[in-house]
């Protein structure tokens, strides 16, 4: 039987450094919060509760977690340090049974399966497991001290160092895992007679040497525990991220021409055989199905693209966009909250806005759909097989019928029934030698003025 998991996430530092009205752990990296990466990471762990700690700017935690089931926050106020921020969850923990995973809201990327690791060992070893990393430099991150028998120690804080211990590579990355019950246990043996004046999380380890309790290290990369304090981390953080989800699309079948030019969101979905150009840029809520391409330099976002449907050059896809199966958005294409259906085509400088466009329609360069009264949105629906003439006005609400026409440069402001043609331009007049005698009369007077000058 796996035993019940509890999270507590801490996140009531101030995050001064990040010079925002916006809760730090609220800044978002590919779309998403801090804490939102968090929590991701943790959910397919089914953890039984998830308790947030938070001090100020609370409010804006708890709206952003709102709906998230079995998520709360426990506050504390004043903050005393990572020992006390955990013990300001215990009145919210509501089983003693289990393991309690203590992790950071500003250290997003910790991936799963070391966490599961963490709190597998914690259940068999029966006691603390701590999360250590080798870090490229130390400065101020708490040193794991091993003892003669390669066990850890105990942990000192970079504040509280001596010479030798801060030679030590080996740090902490703040991330543990322990059994409930033992934890809270431990938390109470911990004082605050520190540099700081802290109660720090990390003297449980020497509290749990004395009682013989086995404590592990489980060991991560750098930059799974990477931690953001600042807005140049944050943008480290997205690097990180577009890094990472680049070779995971990859490596689940989707050709990125020029990986590094291509920005994806934590929840787009992409996927395989479909073909990605360069200089992409996917927005929120973005689905692409197999073998569709996206084209260089589109935009995209809140849309869903079917397969085999070809968007771009330069197409930019708004939010409600349905591409349908072998649909295509060509270049200087704008489609928001309408559906092109399968084999439908919008070639060259559109706006199609708040539309239904039918089975294998072809929509005419320069064409647009006045969906937009200054007041009201209206729409334009386009029958399959239709046929709109380059340079259409489809002044909405109107209805182009299956397999109708309309002629190129009509605004077309009533409905066209099916099979019809639509068509409102003014009649052509034709004068025969006109120009040339207006080339040769303004030829001649050209002439003048260049004499007489
Ligand atoms: C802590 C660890 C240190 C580790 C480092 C990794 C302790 C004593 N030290 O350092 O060994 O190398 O993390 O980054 O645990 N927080 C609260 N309430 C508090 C204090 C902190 O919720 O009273 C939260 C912060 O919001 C943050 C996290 O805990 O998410 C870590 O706090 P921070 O001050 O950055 O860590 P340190 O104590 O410096
Ligand atoms: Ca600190």
């Amino acid at each position: 039987m796996t035993q019940p998991i509890t999270c507590i996430i801490l996140a009531a530092g101030k995050g001064t450094r990040m010079k925002s009205q916006t809760h730090k752990v609220l800044h978002k990296v590919a779309g998403r919060s801090l804490l939102g990466h968090v929590l991701a990471g943790v959910e397919p762990l089914t953890p039984a509760q998830t308790v947030v700690v938070v001090g100020a700017g609370r409010d804006q935690v708890e709206a952003a977690i709102a709906g998230s089931a079995g998520v709360t926050t426990a506050l504390q106020e004043p903050q005393y340090g990572t020992g006390h921020a955990v013990l300001a969850a215990k009145l919210e923990v509501e089983t003693s049974v289990g393991i309690t995973l203590i992790l950071y809201g500003d250290v997003p990327f910790v991936p799963t399966d070391i966490m599961a690791q963490m709190t597998a060992t914690a259940a068999q070893q029966g006691g603390p497991v701590i999360l250590g990393f080798d870090a490229d430099n130390p400065g101020a991150y708490g040193r794991l001290v091993l003892g003669a028998d390669a066990m850890l120690e105990r942990i000192v804080e970079a504040k509280d160092a001596s010479t030798d211990e801060l030679a030590i590579t080996l740090c902490n990355s703040g991330i543990m895992a322990a059994p409930t019950e033992q934890l809270f246990s431990l938390l109470d043996a911990v004082g605050n007679n520190n540099a700081a004046g802290e109660y720090y999380l990390t003297d449980i380890v020497a509290i749990a040497r004395t009682r013989r309790l086995s404590v592990n290290v489980v060991q991560a990369d750098e930059v799974d525990v990477m931690g953001v304090n600042s807005r140049a981390d944050l943008a480290v953080a997205e690097k990180v991220f577009q890094q990472q989800r680049r070779q995971e699309m990859m490596d689940g079948g989707v050709t990125l021409q020029a990986p590094d030019t291509v920005f994806f969101q934590a929840d787009t979905t992409v996927g395989p055989d479909v073909v990605i150009e360069q200089n992409v840029v996917f927005g929120p809520g973005v689905s692409i199905e197999s073998g569709a391409i996206i084209r260089a330099f589109s935009h995209l976002e809140g849309c869903h693209v079917e397969s085999g449907a070809s968007v771009g050059p330069y197409a930019r896809l708004r939010p409600g966009a349905q591409i349908g199966a072998n649909a295509k958005v060509g270049n200087f294409v704008e489609v928001k909250n309408a559906r092109l259906a399968a084999g439908a085509k919008a070639s060259h400088l559109s706006y199609i806005g708040d539309a239904d466009v039918g089975q294998n329609a072809n929509i005419g360069a320069g064409t647009i759909t006045c969906n937009y009264d200054g007041y009201f949105k209206y729409r334009t629906v386009i029958g399959s097989g239709a046929f709109i003439g380059s340079n259409t006005s489809l002044i909405a609400p109107v209805t182009i019928g299956e397999n109708a026409i309309t002629g190129a440069g009509s605004a077309i402001a009533k409905d066209v029934e099916a099979g019809a043609l639509g068509i409102t331009r003014a009649p052509q007049s034709t004068k025969a030698g006109w120009a040339s005698r207006f080339m040769a009369m303004m030829s001649a007077k050209k002439a003048a003025k260049k004499k007489s000058a």
